[in-house]
């Protein structure tokens, strides 16, 4: 692959991701200050993750805001796909949630895609549900209200799923599921028919409730092609489309090229693991935008930009700005080694995990207050 190439689709991202080409490629728009103003009109203050412009690009928000401003609130979907355990890049769009949860007050669907998980992979459909019951734990621990928040099991909710994607499912064509993912007729049919589950949660209020209900999606910027067919098709059902506001990617602790996966267990900082796991891999594996020397790195600094430790500060560990500043300065003047960056993060990672996982614990108790039932 040339340098500058990368791909991005909710089943594969590839190479560097340029996030300015991708808003252009996607279409979308980029979250800019005077989006950010009217936001923190409503909030008070903006979450780390919008100043940081971790949360870098939308659709519609504006839209949202005016119908928020005259009086129609909006719910929250999001999601994951049960594949295996946790990453921290998949806490980024929960943590987000909540803090939009608890901002505007507003009613969460969650949905648990175990169904997607076993028409793409190899396992038992059994392990994908179990899968998805042990990462619910890890999404009712970032801290969301009970008594505001939704989890959907696809295949416990199956009857309210379906009902809803046939009609999503009549109007999408084989033709525009290949263009939109790359499918080929090798694909199995499942396949082509599992956006019609993803998009339900997007309109599943406004059913309810027989009237629209504006509806935002916060999420990785992978999973956006699914809601670009939602957007298309549900106009023509008579529903708003949903909006959208796109996370970057936490990268793979070997550098800036994809992003954190479950799959590629090394690339990864898992939610469960223990407070020597994450030093080791730390240590063994993130790659360092730090010189080839101890004189070099001081006489010339490192590149913080590319350097996995800093960007996990940035986009996830270390919400004080001041902070963030002072190890940016440090890194880039030289004056702070790599390894001594290393070991900040790994700190603040322990530290992290440390208290995502007694909320864990605690969570598996209430797991039935969050499931909705069919
Ligand atoms: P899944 O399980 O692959 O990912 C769950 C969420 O985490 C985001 N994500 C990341 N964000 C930042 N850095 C990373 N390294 C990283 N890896 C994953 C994803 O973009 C996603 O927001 N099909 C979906 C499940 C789903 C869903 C949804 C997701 C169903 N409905 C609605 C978002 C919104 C999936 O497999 O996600």
């Amino acid at each position: 692959m040339a340098k500058k190439e990368f791909s991005v689709t909710p089943y594969e991202v590839k190479g560097s991701v340029d996030y300015e080409k991708l808003i252009k490629e996607f279409g979308t728009e980029l979250i800019d200050e005077k989006l950010l103003k009217r936001i923190k009109k409503h909030t008070g203050e903006l979450h780390f993750m919008l100043r940081r412009k971790v949360f870098f690009s939308h659709r519609d928000m504006n839209w949202l805001l005016n119908e928020y401003e005259k009086g129609e609130k909006f719910y929250i979907y999001t999601g994951r796909g049960p594949s295996g355990k946790m990453h921290l890049g998949h806490l980024l769009p929960f943590l987000f949630t909540k803090w939009l949860q608890d901002k505007f007050k507003c009613k969460t669907i969650i949905q648990i895609t175990d169904d997607e998980k076993y028409l793409f992979n190899n396992k038992k459909l059994e392990e994908y549900t179990k899968q998805g019951l042990e990462n619910i734990k890890d999404i009712i621990a970032v801290g969301l209200n009970p008594r505001l928040t939704e989890i959907m099991i696809d295949t416990y909710n199956s009857k309210t799923l379906y009902n809803n994607a046939i009609h999503f499912a009549k109007r999408l064509t084989v033709s525009t599921v290949k263009s939109a993912f790359g499918f080929n007729d090798s694909f199995n049919i499942g396949q082509y028919f599992y956006t019609s589950f993803q998009a339900v949660p997007a309109i599943l209020e406004s059913v309810r409730k027989g009237k629209n209900v504006p509806c935002l999606i916060p999420l990785g910027v992978d999973q956006d092609p699914h809601f670009r067919l939602a957007r298309d098709i549900y106009p023509k059902l008579g529903y708003y489309k949903p909006a959208i506001i796109h996370s970057r990617f936490l990268p793979p602790l070997q550098g800036t090229q994809g992003k954190m996966s479950s799959s590629i267990a090394e690339s990864a900082i898992f939610t469960t693991d223990n407070k020597e796991t994450v030093k080791k891999k730390v240590l063994k594996y993130a790659f360092s935008g730090g010189r080839k020397t101890l004189e070099e790195h001081r006489k010339y600094g490192g590149n913080p930009d590319i350097d996995v430790s800093y960007q996990y500060l940035y986009q996830l560990l270390e919400p004080d700005d001041k902070k963030i500043k002072e190890i940016y300065e440090e890194y880039k003047s030289g004056s702070l080694l790599s390894g001594e960056l290393k070991l900040i993060m790994i700190e603040k990672a322990n530290k992290f995990l440390e208290k995502h996982q007694k909320a864990r614990d605690k969570a598996e108790k209430i797991i039935d207050k969050f499931l909705i039932k069919d």
